[in-house]
């Protein structure tokens, strides 16, 4: 059973590694490797493949970055031979970035199986490629896997059989629960001098708030009051860096000692960040369900999320971009209030394996 697990983006990368080490442990099943090069630096992409210990791609399409369109379109005109030459018996995608739907379009109209892992999220919000990007994948896709139950209820909605549809965990906790003890031995705490659960992680790129200098600029107001309480520390995303030069908010930044600006870190180091910190803010997806696990409350910068779990039964609140709403749910966090640390269910790091046994048997 020949499979091309696709990747692209950083986050692509934390949800790849336990399932490449599920199939390498099923001798039924031959893993092929495909990094389309949507995200290219070395802090972006190699340095997750070292930690991880994600085998290297066996093709890299070397697409970089673009338009939507571009990017989509030079992803589809790549992956196509490497459909043709290789007959795979499926495609795998995960997530919700352009590589997701640019491989699982070309697949499925090639008569290959698509197999999308986290389907079944939704904002309800198409102003986010993301969110386009799921909806598309999950209606050409074969067999989809999901983190939580919202997911199946959205997908029934969306007409897709129950008999596709499987509930298996979060194979990005797999990664976390994986890599936990050897994420304690990063320094970076000691690197920047800060001490455990007396700092906060700050992560910002969505579109949606960086690229428009009003938002962003909103919520600088919020994050100069809060460093003047608590440091902040803040790796940059590509976007986010050349959003905070064009825009100038960069030198507004620079006025608050308590914002610690530092490049993208890599996985340890930011496990490490994570499990130590008092706070976390943060416009991710990912960064919602890992502060679940480590039990860190988690403010997350956006009018709403695609993982509800995270807010009904774990530590995350959805809080905007309103600063006064910010602040008021900072200190809430701070106080300790109405916070829950609960777990969703499987998300035991044992997601990676389900699939694995479900695909062996169904393909
Ligand atoms: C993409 C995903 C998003 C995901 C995010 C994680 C889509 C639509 N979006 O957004 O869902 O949460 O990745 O990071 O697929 N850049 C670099 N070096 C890199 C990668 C990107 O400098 O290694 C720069 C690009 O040149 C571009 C910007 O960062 O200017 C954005 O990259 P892009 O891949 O288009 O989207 P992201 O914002 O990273």
């Amino acid at each position: 059973m020949k499979i091309i697990n696709v990747v692209g983006a950083r986050p692509n990368f934390m949800k790849i590694a336990p399932l490449m080490a599920a199939f390498a442990s099923r001798p039924k099943v031959e893993p092929l490797l495909v990094h389309t090069g949507q995200h290219f630096d070395e802090r972006m992409s190699d340095l997750f493949f070292r930690q991880l210990r994600i085998p290297k791609p066996d093709i890299n399409l070397g697409v970089g970055s673009g338009s939507h369109a571009v990017q989509t379109a030079e992803i589809m005109k790549a992956f196509e031979p490497v459909v043709a030459e290789n007959a795979p018996d499926a495609v795998l995608v995960v997530g919700d970035v352009n590589s997701t739907i640019a491989c699982s379009l070309v697949a499925v109209k090639m008569g290959v199986k698509v197999i999308h892992v986290e389907a079944g999220l939704r904002s309800f919000d198409r102003t986010m490629p993301e969110e386009i990007n799921r909806l598309l994948t999950d209606a050409i896709s074969d067999l989809l896997f999901c983190t939580e139950e919202s997911a199946l209820d959205n997908l029934r909605r969306e007409g897709v059989p129950d008999e596709k549809v499987f509930l298996v965990g979060n194979v990005m906790i797999d990664t976390l629960l994986n890599n936990k003890a050897s994420a304690e031995r990063s320094s970076i705490l000691e690197e920047l001098h800060l001490a455990d659960c007396r700092y906060a992680v700050l992560t910002l790129h969505r579109p949606a708030n960086v690229d428009n200098p009003l938002i962003f600029a909103r919520l600088l107001d919020a994050l100069e009051v809060i460093q003047r309480d608590l440091p902040i520390v803040f790796p940059i995303h590509p976007r986010t860096r050349k959003s905070l030069v064009e825009s100038g908010l960069g030198k507004r930044m620079e006025a608050m000692p308590g914002l610690r600006p530092m490049d993208p870190a890599g996985y340890l180091d930011f496990l490490k960040l994570l499990a130590h910190a008092r706070i976390v803010l943060t416009d991710s997806g990912g960064i919602q369900e890992e502060t679940t696990i480590l039990k860190v409350p988690c403010l997350t910068l956006r009018e709403n999320t695609e993982r509800p779990v995270t807010a009904q039964v774990g530590s995350n609140r959805i809080v905007g971009t309103d600063p006064g709403r910010i602040l008021g749910a900072y200190r809430e966090a701070m106080d300790g209030k109405g916070r829950a640390y609960g777990i969703p269910p499987l998300w035991d790091g044992n997601a990676a394996g389900r699939i694995a046994a479900i695909l062996v048997e169904r393909l």
